[in-house]
């Protein structure tokens, strides 16, 4: 059976490892690891069949040789953590997306995964519509767009004040950004990891408008890509995360479902 171990044990985190507890995914999990120790615990104690190695540091998370280490915590943990697993042969599946806009960490994770013959993997998470981008991607883009919109309880408030706006203030449908995605992970790195997804799968410039909306209970990703075989329109109405607002339920489902792919699937389907 194959080994699973996670670093994060957050929303997205725990949901994984929940439906590898419960047999949806057909795993083993066999280690967790996060900077915040009780997270682990509480984790662990959740659990009805699974018995993690609870762990403080990588070397931990290593020590029973998983197949997949997925990333659930940070760009943070991204950059110091993910190139060295890659390297060490094993399998990574990221959430924190954005780390991956910073070219010089994208340069250390292939080196390390050439030299350790691993593989990174990047769920669709909040989004859909990557299959399409990617196929699209082969004949190029005359423009990629990506409008988020998200309740102000959604967005991570030192972000919002960095951007010059007190979210109490916020009471009407206001723009707070406008850029590019490699601009976007860095002013809003817990909240539009969305764009870097679609900055990966369309190699392409994306332009990012984030949308605070105090009215709106869902997170809208709307997706406007244009090119000379298609043009796309996506909306996606997520809910949050129960337990974490600015993350949402279908970002924790996508990564499930991208480890049932890589577990279990004999026929896929997808690009
Ligand atoms: N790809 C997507 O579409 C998508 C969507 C939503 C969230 N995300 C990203 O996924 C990640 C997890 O989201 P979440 O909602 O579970 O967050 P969360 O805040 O609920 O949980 C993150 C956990 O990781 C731990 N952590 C942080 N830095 C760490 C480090 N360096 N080493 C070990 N543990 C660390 C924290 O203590 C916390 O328990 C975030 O980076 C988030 O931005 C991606």
């Amino acid at each position: 059976m194959s080994k699973v171990a996670i670093i994060g044990c957050g929303a997205i985190g725990s949901t994984i490892a929940k439906a590898i507890d419960s047999g949806l995914v057909k795993a083993e999990l066999i280690a967790i690891y996060d900077i915040v120790i009780e997270k682990c615990v509480d984790l662990s104690r959740s659990m009805m069949r699974m018995k993690p190695l609870i762990c403080t540091d990588l070397e931990c998370l290593l020590i029973n040789k998983p197949d997949i280490v997925v990333e659930a915590a940070s760009q943070e943990a991204v950059k110091s953590h993910v190139p060295y697993i890659l390297e060490k042969g094993v399998d990574t599946v990221v959430l924190s997306v954005g780390a991956l806009l910073d070219p010089q960490v994208m340069e250390r994770i292939r080196e390390a995964s050439v030299k350790g013959r691993s593989r990174l993997f990047v769920p669709s998470g909040a989004v859909c519509g990557i299959d399409g981008l990617k196929a699209l991607s082969i004949v190029g883009f005359k423009k990629v767009k990506l409008i988020t919109r998200k309740n102000v309880k959604s967005v991570d408030e030192k972000s919002l004040l960095n951007l010059g706006y007190k979210p109490s203030d916020i009471t009407d449908s206001t723009v707070v950004f406008k850029g590019s995605a490699e601009e976007a992970v860095v002013k809003l790195p817990f909240n539009i990891n969305v764009a870097a997804t679609l900055k990966l799968a369309t190699d392409s410039e994306v332009e990012v408008e984030f949308i605070v909306d105090p009215k709106t209970p869902r997170t809208v990703h709307e997706l406007i890509a244009e090119s000379e075989a298609s043009r796309i329109r996506v909306i996606v109405e997520n809910v949050p995360h129960p337990d974490n607002p600015k993350t949402s339920y279908l970002a924790a489902l996508s990564a499930i479902s991208l480890l049932k792919r890589l577990i279990e699937e004999r026929v896929v389907i997808g690009t």
